[in-house]
């Protein structure tokens, strides 16, 4: 088990900012918690970032469920959340518990996440709050809908009220934490002063409680992705290309394997 989700909340009381990436497989949540992070998402961009495919519609619970077990075992003592896929919580309160227990039963989640603050989605988090699982809320730009608002849009002030009624009744409803995804600066600001809970955010600005990037992206994994809120913190795409460049032209130049890299007769005593 990782650590409660009460951690988030002291380092906002205590002005600390909170730390995120995204995980997918045991060797890099290994290295985060190593790194110190204060909790790992197991983000359903793993459909795009793991398995290349075009949006995050469709991540698959079933592997969801495996990369977040992964996760959990290369991470034993940071606060993992997993983050529910698009159509495992739409249907019915039930639905979204059954999907929920899943994700700590069989993953080993500490947690879940689920995107958007309407009056359906605030019976979802209830339902899973009351069913004795933490609900860490999302906000602003919701990659799981935009086949209804027709892409991935960054949300200004003009939507200011839908935010911050949406927020403030997630946070009534119980959620531990809120990401903001994609929210112009001075609002995420205005919103994170005015909730009790942390904020995280991803392309939100400077002023929310804590950040978070999709790990793949940050160490430039991504090819040429890179949006205005992302900074890549090391170039690890070029670093395998070259090291895969090297490999080849020495196996082709027979340089490796040296003499020794090869098995030899053992010595009898
Ligand atoms: O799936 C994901 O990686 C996310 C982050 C962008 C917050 O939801």
């Amino acid at each position: 088990m990782g650590k409660g989700v009460h951690s988030l909340l002291a380092k906002k009381k205590r002005g600390e900012k909170i730390v995120s990436l995204t995980a997918y497989d045991c060797p890099t949540a290994r290295l985060e918690e190593e790194a110190g992070l204060d909790f790992i998402l197991v983000g359903d961009s793993m459909a795009m970032a793991v398995f290349g495919d075009e949006t995050t519609l469709s991540a698959d619970i079933d592997v969801m469920i495996a990369h977040t077990r992964a996760v959990r075992r290369g991470a034993p003592n940071t606060l993992v959340v997993g983050d529910m896929p698009f159509g495992t919580y739409e249907c019915s309160d039930s639905q979204a518990v059954m999907n929920a227990v899943r994700f700590l039963a069989r993953g080993g989640a500490d947690a879940v996440k689920l995107e958007g603050g309407n009056r359906r989605m605030l019976s979802r988090v209830s339902a899973i709050i009351d069913s004795g699982i933490p609900v860490m809320g999302h906000l602003g730009l919701l990659p799981q809908s935009i086949r209804k608002t027709g892409g991935y849009r960054v949300v200004y002030s003009k939507d200011r009220e839908q935010l911050f009624q949406e927020a403030l009744a997630l946070q009534e409803a119980g959620i531990f934490a809120l990401i903001l995804e994609g929210v112009e600066e001075k609002l995420a600001g205005e919103l994170t002063r005015e909730l009790r809970i942390p904020t995280v955010g991803i392309g939100a600005g400077r002023y929310t409680d804590g950040q978070i990037l999709v790990v793949t992206d940050m160490l430039g994994l991504s090819g040429d992705f890179r949006p205005r809120f992302l900074k890549v913190y090391a170039e690890l795409g070029s670093a395998i290309r070259s090291a895969v460049e090297s490999y080849s032209s020495e196996v082709r130049e027979g340089a490796f394997p040296g003499e020794e890299h090869a098995y030899h007769p053992r010595e009898e005593k």
